[in-house]
């Protein structure tokens, strides 16, 4: 039988067989010259990529950011003018878990979205967690292998947890957050997404602004209840992943209101909390949420591993009107993404389909490299007479950052009138959580404590919490100290 899409090489040469290798007669031994075979098996060992160190497990969907309302004043950024519609990619993750691990377990979600604008991709990595657990890059990878395996038994380790957190007080506020409803959202569809970091604004006229985005979920905020997420993870460890992938196949899109906080650029001196520190909220009571705009997802990726497992999102792809912030945790980040791209997809990540701009042109004298197919060309250097691409700081320069001086110090920024670490998740217990969200909220890390903890860690977990919340911390340790139910 002849057919027309007949299966080749990779090099286009027609194959003889999709089922049986070159032997030397039919029981004979496999010849080395069945290149086709070899091939196939070459090919199947090189089919992964490492995954991603933190958030391996993810998933997530193209769509679009609509501006609703006019915060020009703020920024000049493209993407964020009145009218301005643009195409966007979002990958949704938990952060601990291996690339197979349930959905369900108990963790912050990532937020990363990837804004394809006419200034180039703009990239948001955020968390479904308005704060994060520690305040220095320093501690970040401390911070992520106490979540991970332990080295000799290969298991995660509660005690390990707990051990990290209770000697880095500043976790206190996300511990609150990740051992609440919080912790296990019912769907990606169904939680919020936050910058966590202050970042900067600057508007046409080179005005800066401090600014936190909150992506508020149009959906509602749901969550599961630690025994169906147990139940789940057991049933469906892909619950999220299906869920979001389903909805948009029945053309359910879900949508996200994008609603940012805006600081003038002198009140970060005064302001009784470091606006830089990403363990404290900034209160919307003193600077509450002005809308920006819709995200809504409308569209499955066709390929995972290209499209997914391939797309690098990086703090530093920041656009003309957005920049950082002194918040040192975002500093470090900048650096570490594009670092982690190079080694884990190689170090022409940026051409790739996801990673590379959709709608604005690639003008760089970057060249070369392993699997590079579209060089520049000519003139391969900088500054040059021969019309090669010329930096516009007429259109383009601007307040890079801010006014900084000091001696060199390894010190936490204590400047602020409340820098303590207990106060915020104190105030979330009393008067944010309900009666019942506080019964969830004891339950939960009564049940993580009883798996695991052991002295001295146990006792020190007890006086975290009651540093958080004396009653809480006392219910906690009684819960505990009943044992398991
Ligand atoms: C992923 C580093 C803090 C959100 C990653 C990855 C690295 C990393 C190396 C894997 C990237 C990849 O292989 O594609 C760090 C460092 C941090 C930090 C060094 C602190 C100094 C944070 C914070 C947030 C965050 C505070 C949220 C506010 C994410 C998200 C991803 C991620 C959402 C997954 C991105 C994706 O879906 O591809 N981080 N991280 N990280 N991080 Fe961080």
């Amino acid at each position: 039988m002849s057919v027309e899409n007949y299966t080749t090489t990779n090099t286009g040469i027609p194959v003889e067989s999709d089922e049986h290798s070159l032997t030397v007669g039919p029981d004979g031994p496999i010849l080395l010259q069945d290149h086709y075979l070899i091939e196939q098996m070459a090919q199947f060992n090189r089919e992964r990529v490492p995954e991603r160190q933190p958030h391996a497990k993810g998933g997530g969907a193209y769509g679009v950011f609509e501006v609703t309302n006019d915060v020009s004043a703020y920024t000049k950024a493209d993407l964020f003018q009145p009218g301005r519609s643009t195409e966007m990619l979002a990958r949704f993750s938990t952060v601990a878990g291996e690339r197979g691990s349930p959905d369900t377990w108990r963790d912050p979600r990532g937020f990363a979205l990837k804004f394809y604008t006419e200034q180039g991709n703009y990239d948001m990595v955020g968390n479904n967690t308005p704060v994060f657990f520690v305040r220095d890059p320093l501690k970040f990878q401390q911070f992520i292998r106490s979540q991970k395996r332990r080295a000799d038994t290969n298991l995660r380790d509660n005690d390990m947890q707990w051990d990290f957190w209770t000697l880095s007080p500043e976790s206190a506020h996300q511990v609150t957050w990740l051992m609440g409803d919080r912790g296990i959202p019912r769907t990606w569809r169904h939680m919020n997404g936050y910058s966590s970091h202050t970042y900067m604004w600057v508007n046409a006229d080179g005005q800066r602004f401090w600014v936190r985005y909150h992506f508020k979920t149009d959906q509602g905020i749901e969550f599961l209840t630690q025994a169906e997420a147990d139940e789940l993870a057991g049933k469906d460890g892909d619950y999220h992943q299906r869920d979001l992938h389903s909805a948009i196949e029945r053309g359910e899109h879900p949508s996200w209101t994008l609603k940012m906080q805006i600081m003038p650029f002198e009140d970060a001196k005064t302001y009784r909390f470091n606006p830089f520190d990403l363990t404290k909220s900034i209160s919307h009571k003193d600077y509450p949420l002005i809308e920006v705009g819709r995200m809504t997802l409308n569209r499955n990726v066709d390929d995972y591993h290209v499209e997914m497992e391939q797309a690098a999102f990086e703090p530093n792809n920041l656009v003309p009107g957005i920049g950082p912030s002194p918040d040192r945790m975002l500093l470090g980040r900048l650096f570490s993404y594009a670092d982690a791209h190079r080694y884990r997809i190689g170090v022409n990540y940026a051409e790739l389909p996801p990673n590379a701009p959709r709608n604005a042109q690639r003008r760089s004298y970057a060249k070369d490299g392993a699997m590079r197919f579209n060089n520049p060309g000519d003139p391969v250097y900088a500054p040059n007479s021969k019309g090669g691409p010329q930096a516009d700081t007429d259109r383009f320069g601007e307040p890079a950052g801010w006014h900084t001086d000091g001696e060199m110090v390894r010190a936490a920024a204590a400047l602020h009138a409340e820098d303590d670490d207990w106060g915020q998740p104190g105030t979330l217990v009393r008067d944010v959580l309900d009666d019942a969200a506080r019964e969830r909220l004891v339950s939960n890390v009564v049940g993580h404590l009883l798996d695991g903890v052991s002295e001295p860690v146990l006792e020190r977990a007890f006086e975290y919490w009651r540093n958080i919340d004396k009653e809480t911390g006392d219910r906690i340790e009684a819960g505990v100290r009943a044992g398991p139910r």
